[in-house]
Formats: C-alpha cells, sequence, structure tokens
C-alpha cells in the first residue's frame, strides 16, 4: 500500500494477536507490524515483520520488489516483532547488505539471531543519503528498549517512530483519521499505560528533543497500528499530557477475594466514594477476573487506587501479588492509593499492600481497612465512612 510517491506500506496486519509480550498484554483488536520499503535513488525497507510471518512477509515484499534491489535494511528496534523476518530476509538478499541500527540495537539483534550480518551503527544526527531525500537517525533509548531510534525522512517530511505513537490495532485502514476515533485513543492511551509509562521522563525529553529540531513532520509512522496522517502531532502532544504524571478524576477500586467478604467492602467504599462525589469516576475491578492489560490502563487513568485482598497464608492472593508486581514496573508518580482487606485469623495483608504500595511510588493516605470476618452493616457504614474521607 503506496503511502507517498517513495513510501510503500509492506507490513503484516495480524487479526488474529489476542496475546503480545507472552501473555502480558491483551490485544483484543489484533495488532500490526508496520514495515516500510522507501525507494529513492536508493532503496531501503524499514523494520521487519514478527517471526511467525517471517516467509509469508518476504513472500509479499517479493511481489513489490526484487530484493536484490534493496541497499540498506534500517532495524529501528530489534524487538522479534519487528526483527523476526530478518533470518528469512537476508537469507534471500545479498550477505553484505548493510543493517543500520543503533549500537545497542546490534547487542539485541544478535543476541536473538547470532549472525554477524553487515551491521552499520548510526547514532543522533546521522544521517543515509537517499538521492532526493534522506533519513536522519535520531536514538530514542527506552522507548522503549535502549536499543530503539526513530529515522526522519526529509522531502517526504516523515518520522519513523517505531513503537512510539503506535497502538495494537489491526484494521483494514492505513491511517489513523480513518478509523473509529474512541477505539483507535483507546488503544494508544492502552499502549502506552502498558509498555511506555515506566518511561514518561525520557518520552518528554526526546519528543522535547524532536520538537526543537523544528523538522516539518507531515506524518508519523509507528512500527505498530494506525499512521498518524492529519494533525500528525495529535497524537505528540497526547503523549506529552499522558508522561506528565497523567491523572482523570476517577478512583480505580482493585480487589480479589475468596468467599465474597473483600468483595462487599469494595463495594461499601465505593458507595462512600460515589456518596461524597458524584463527579468522580469509580472503577471496580476483580484482578482475578479482569484482564490485567485494562486494569493498568485504568490504574493508570485514575488519581487514586484502593487495593484488596484478604489475608491468606499469612499474605495476600496470588492476583494482587501478580498486579501489584505490574503496577510497580510502571513506575507512576503523583497518585494515591490505599488499602484494604477482609481477615479471619491473623489478617497481615493490609500492612503488606500498604508496604509494596509505599514501595511502588504511590502516596499511601492511610492505614487502610481491616475487617475481621464478614462485614456487617455496622462495618459497611464504617466503610462508606472511609470511602467518604477517601474523597
Ligand atoms: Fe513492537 Fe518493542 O516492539
Amino acid at each position: 500500500m503506496k503511502i507517498t510517491d517513495k513510501i510503500t506500506w509492506v507490513g503484516k496486519t495480524d487479526w488474529e494477536l489476542k496475546k503480545f509480550h507472552g501473555d502480558e498484554f491483551t490485544t483484543i483488536n489484533g495488532s500490526s507490524y508496520n514495515s516500510y520499503l522507501i525507494r529513492d535513488k536508493k532503496t531501503v525497507l524499514i523494520d521487519t515483520a514478527w517471526l511467525p510471518y517471517d516467509k509469508e512477509f518476504v513472500s509479499k515484499l517479493k511481489e513489490e520488489i526484487d530484493l536484490n534491489k534493496i541497499d540498506a535494511v534500517i532495524a529501528l528496534h530489534g524487538e522479534v516483532d519487528h526483527s523476526g523476518a530478518l533470518i528469512e530476509l537476508m537469507r534471500e538478499m545479498p550477505e553484505n547488505t548493510p543493517i543500520y541500527c543503533t549500537a545497542n540495537g546490534v547487542k539485541s539483534i544478535k543476541g536473538q539471531y547470532h549472525k554477524d550480518w553487515n551491521f552499520q551503527i548510526v547514532k543522533t544526527g546521522d544521517k543515509l543519503g537517499l538521492g532526493d531525500s534522506d533519513l536522519t537517525f535520531i536514538e530514542a533509548p527506552m522507548l522503549h528498549w535502549p536499543d530503539t531510534m526513530f529515522a526522519y525522512m526529509s522531502k517526504e517530511n516523515v518520522l519513523f517512530s517505531s513503537d512510539g505513537f503506535g497502538q495494537h490495532l489491526a484494521s483494514e485502514f492505513l491511517y489513523a483519521d480513518e478509523v473509529d476515533q474512541d477505539i483507535l485513543y483507546a488503544e494508544a492511551l492502552k499502549y502506552y499505560a502498558n509498555i511506555l509509562a515506566p518511561f514518561g521522563m525520557m518520552a518528554i525529553k526526546k519528543i522535547n528533543e524532536i520538537l526543537d529540531m523544528n523538522l516539518q513532520i507531515d506524518m508519523i509512522c509507528p512500527s505498530h497500528g494506525l499512521i498518524w496522517r492529519k494533525d500528525p502531532t495529535q497524537i505528540v502532544k497526547k503523549y506529552l499530557e499522558w508522561a506528565n504524571n497523567y491523572q482523570e478524576n476517577q478512583i480505580t477500586i482493585i480487589y480479589d477475594t475468596m468467599w465474597n467478604d473483600t468483595r462487599k467492602m469494595a463495594e461499601a467504599i465505593a458507595k462512600g466514594i460515589q456518596n461524597k462525589d458524584k463527579e468522580v469516576v469509580i472503577k471496580l475491578l476483580n484482578t482475578a477476573k479482569n484482564d490485567k492489560t485494562d486494569v493498568l490502563t485504568e490504574v493508570f487513568k485514575s488519581k487514586m487506587i484502593v487495593v484488596g485482598s484478604p489475608t491468606v497464608n499469612n499474605g495476600y492472593l496470588h492476583s494482587i501479588a501478580g498486579i501489584l508486581e505490574m503496577i510497580k514496573g510502571m513506575k507512576l508518580k503523583n497518585k494515591k492509593a490505599v488499602a484494604f482487606g477482609s481477615y479471619g485469623w491473623s489478617g497481615e495483608a493490609v500492612k503488606q499492600i500498604s508496604d509494596y504500595l509505599k514501595n511502588s511510588g504511590f502516596e499511601v493516605i492511610n492505614d487502610g481497612f481491616k475487617c475481621l470476618w464478614t462485614p456487617d452493616e455496622k462495618v459497611e457504614k464504617e466503610l462508606e465512612k472511609f470511602g467518604e474521607e477517601l474523597v
């Protein structure tokens, strides 16, 4: 699919993808592995596709171009969803075809494929002349791997942004302005929250660095999902917002429960919050029943999280343990938190959860709420009061 006279999308749309990064990220709307073929006086290929599609990718590419005519491959990022077809591709291309990537890109690609290809290491500001246009490389470490770089194509004014500004969203369309905007932005936010959130400060720095270069950007071509063509910097502005300690007027209660006592506590706390503030969005999510990708997205949007588990074997339930570990990894700032839970005997969970949240960068605003056995009407009222006080 042609994007401009000189750029053709030669990627793979993965309609079937439901999980990504193993089972870590749920991709209910599929995804795409965007690869771009640039034909100027020189011909270069930017990125490939995920490993299971390596043969399909190469065979389709051969319908588009004689592989011997490709002068260079650009590997913006070494993760397997973009480098997976390299082995298949390089098997059919002249073996000295240069692969342009960062120094860390060499480490990641060699580490995975154990090949001594003709790597050409580039740094920020290095240019690759293509004829009428050129590609300027911009290292973007930790967005989201140390090896990541962007590339800017002059004349066409296109920024190839690797995972940055992407979405896991399969579509029959190529451009962001052609699809449902609610789904597009929900997927873009989910992508940011689950993959890029820990690197918010670096995202701000990199975006400002690119803005300071005063590049005219007519299009942003990410490695996943739709291409930003109409007002392309709209997603850049959104990233600046999301990276700046983002929060909405939302409180998210996440809990797990054994015999419904902690669930009853969660609902009573929610009632108290609602009594006090009719505007605040309240989400109740049982972490054993809800998708973890969605839970993390809701946590990312929240100004406060309320985390509950009963005490079991002197600790807390495994779905809460798992989600707390994932939340810690997000390195969120400017968020408050509190813990709660029922118990029958020892009752350590609330303090343990509070401590974990403190160590994860949350401002834990009180000692939490412990309920011995099943909350009765009196305790439910106390929980409502607890919820009101959170507001
Ligand atoms: Fe889409 Fe980090 O790979």
